[in-house]
């Protein structure tokens, strides 16, 4: 194995493994139905990657019509879309890291291809 590669291996185990710990716990939220639309996060938001190339929080919810932090609009979705009345913050904090594990692994795979 060449120098360069090495990196480049060792970021990319770090993020299988990083994708892997957190993910999975948080992955059947996203995927959960038990609400009273029967449908999930992924319905609309397919495996979460259109959330993750709008830069970084918090920003423009153009769902809510302000500025809001990720928790906000992960609590706002789940309210609007979901039609969940209560707020469950282990839920919301799941989900959190869900998007936030994506995030991380989206953008080392990003630099590691030299990408702006
Ligand atoms: C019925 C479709 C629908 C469902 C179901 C849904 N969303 Fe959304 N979501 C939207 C729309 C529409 C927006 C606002 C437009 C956009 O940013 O894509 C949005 C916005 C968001 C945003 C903010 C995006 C940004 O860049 O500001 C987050 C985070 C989010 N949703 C997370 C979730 C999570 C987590 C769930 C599951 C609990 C969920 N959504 C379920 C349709 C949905």
């Amino acid at each position: 194995m060449k120098s360069k590669q090495l990196p480049i291996a060792a970021g990319f185990l770090a993020g299988v493994l990083l994708l892997a710990s957190g993910v999975q716990a948080s992955e059947q939220h996203w995927n959960s139905t038990q609400n009273p639309v029967g449908i999930s996060c992924a319905t609309c938001h397919f495996d979460g990657y259109d959330l993750l190339v709008r830069g970084e929080y918090p920003h423009h919810n153009p769902l809510a019509g302000r500025h809001m932090t990720l928790l906000d609009s992960i609590r706002h979705c789940r309210q609007v879309s979901l039609k969940i009345d209560t707020p469950d913050n282990t839920v919301d904090y799941a989900l959190f890291q869900f998007i936030t594990t994506l995030k991380e692994y989206y953008d080392l795979s990003r630099s590691l291809a030299n990408e702006p």
